[in-house]
């Protein structure tokens, strides 16, 4: 995005070039989505039915925020992807700025997204959503590498926990950076 209109273009021609990669990765995902979230809906209810009587006092000593929120920013991610998918991928949102062709004949999913962020509402949304998903990711690295026994001794526990930590402050930043930019002038429309 911020190398430009013809970087973002060529780069989606090549993603669309290979159909059966692209099927064959949206197959996948969406596999991985739907277990992922089964699998958390069915684990935080069988949570609540262990302790149908909640704490009388509820003052957690090392249970992060993230930690205690993953269902909520999860379904925060979730709402997100799917007005994702409805605003970049097909088009429901914005169907003018959709199908904009660039001077070659190509999609032009560069100005798509630009004009799309140029909308405050659309914007905002990208940036909090992207704050959920950091908090999913920071709580969900580190679970999930205890989950799979990778936190092996308390050293390495502390050295994934940072990192996950550090890869979703990354994630965040690097997202949030591009409607920001739009915002600010730093990557402009090329029509
Ligand atoms: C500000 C952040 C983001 C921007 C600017 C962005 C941009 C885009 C664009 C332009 C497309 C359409 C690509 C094309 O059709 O050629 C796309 C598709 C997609 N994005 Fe994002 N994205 C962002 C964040 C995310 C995040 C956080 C996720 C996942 C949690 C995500 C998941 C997807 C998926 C699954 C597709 C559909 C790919 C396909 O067609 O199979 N995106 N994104």
């Amino acid at each position: 995005m911020f190398s430009g209109q013809d970087a973002v273009n060529t780069y989606a021609v090549l993603l669309k070039s290979f159909p059966k990669f692209l099927w064959g990765m949206r197959i996948a995902l969406i596999l991985a989505f739907v277990l992922h979230i089964g699998t958390s809906i069915r684990l935080s209810i069988k949570n609540r039915a262990a302790r149908p009587i909640s704490y009388g006092q509820n003052k957690p000593v090392r249970a992060s925020v993230a930690s205690r929120t993953m269902l909520l920013s999860g379904l925060v991610v979730l709402s997100f992807v799917l007005f994702h998918l409805a605003h970049l991928t097909l088009g429901w949102i914005n169907p003018e700025q959709a199908n904009l062709i660039d001077a070659q004949g190509r999609h032009d999913v560069y100005n798509m997204t630009v004009l799309g962020f140029q909308n405050i509402y659309i914007a905002s949304f990208y940036i909090i959503a992207q704050i959920f998903l950091s908090m999913h990711i920071s709580h969900g690295f580190s679970s999930s590498a205890q989950t799979l026994g990778l936190a092996v001794d308390s050293k390495w526990a502390i050295f994934l926990r940072r990192f996950g930590v550090c890869f979703a402050l990354l994630i965040a930043a690097l997202y949030i950076s591009i409607p920001a930019s739009v915002w600010l002038g730093i990557i402009e429309t090329e029509l």
